[in-house]
């Protein structure tokens, strides 16, 4: 089925730019006294240029649905991998209709365009099982003071 819903670089659809910030600081940053005008620099990188980082957005129409960013690099224990899927969040009431897994795919795709045919993705233990059935395989646990584990998708998965 065709989902009703559109992702597209925040790059031109801007007029989402705030939300976004807004929504990945309270998700990972807020809880750790990061102030929010610090994600709003580290999201000013994804509007210049055409490389990475790039952040996406779900949308249906103008309703913001969710978000996902493809960046250089996640997890400080690992950079010899790159590039990175992160900061994957669908809205609650969007939930269980195919966002993420949406958001998740394009943001792979970007990373192909780039000439990247493996991509890598952390995430915490309860995790695990979803993003093994999106298709992702698991190269490590237990990394780093979170215990995340690092997984791995490439081409010819990725298309
Ligand atoms: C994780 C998250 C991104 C999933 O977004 P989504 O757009 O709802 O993704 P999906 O449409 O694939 O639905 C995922 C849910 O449906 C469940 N699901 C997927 N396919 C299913 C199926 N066939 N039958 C039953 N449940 C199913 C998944 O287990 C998952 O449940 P959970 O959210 O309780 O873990 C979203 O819940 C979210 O934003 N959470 C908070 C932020 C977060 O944890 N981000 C991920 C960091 S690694």
């Amino acid at each position: 089925m065709t989902p009703d819903f559109t992702i597209s670089d925040l790059r031109r659809r801007p007029d989402f730019f705030d939300i976004v910030a807004e929504r990945i600081w309270q998700a990972w940053w807020k809880r750790h006294d990061v102030p929010e005008v610090y994600i709003v620099e580290r999201l000013r990188e994804n509007m210049v240029g055409a490389g990475l980082p790039v952040a996406l957005v779900a949308h249906r129409e103008g309703d913001f649905l969710g978000t996902a960013s493809l960046l250089v690099s996640d997890l400080d224990e690992r950079p010899q991998y790159t590039p990175w899927v992160a900061a994957v969040w669908t809205e609650p009431e969007a939930r269980r209709q195919g966002v993420a897994p949406a958001l998740i795919d394009r943001a792979c795709r970007e990373a192909l365009e780039r000439g990247h045919s493996r991509v890598y993705l952390c995430a915490a233990p309860p995790r695990r099982a979803y993003y093994e059935h999106l298709g992702w395989t698991p190269v490590e646990d237990d990394v780093g003071p979170l215990k995340l584990t690092v997984f791995m998708r490439e081409w010819p998965q990725i298309l």
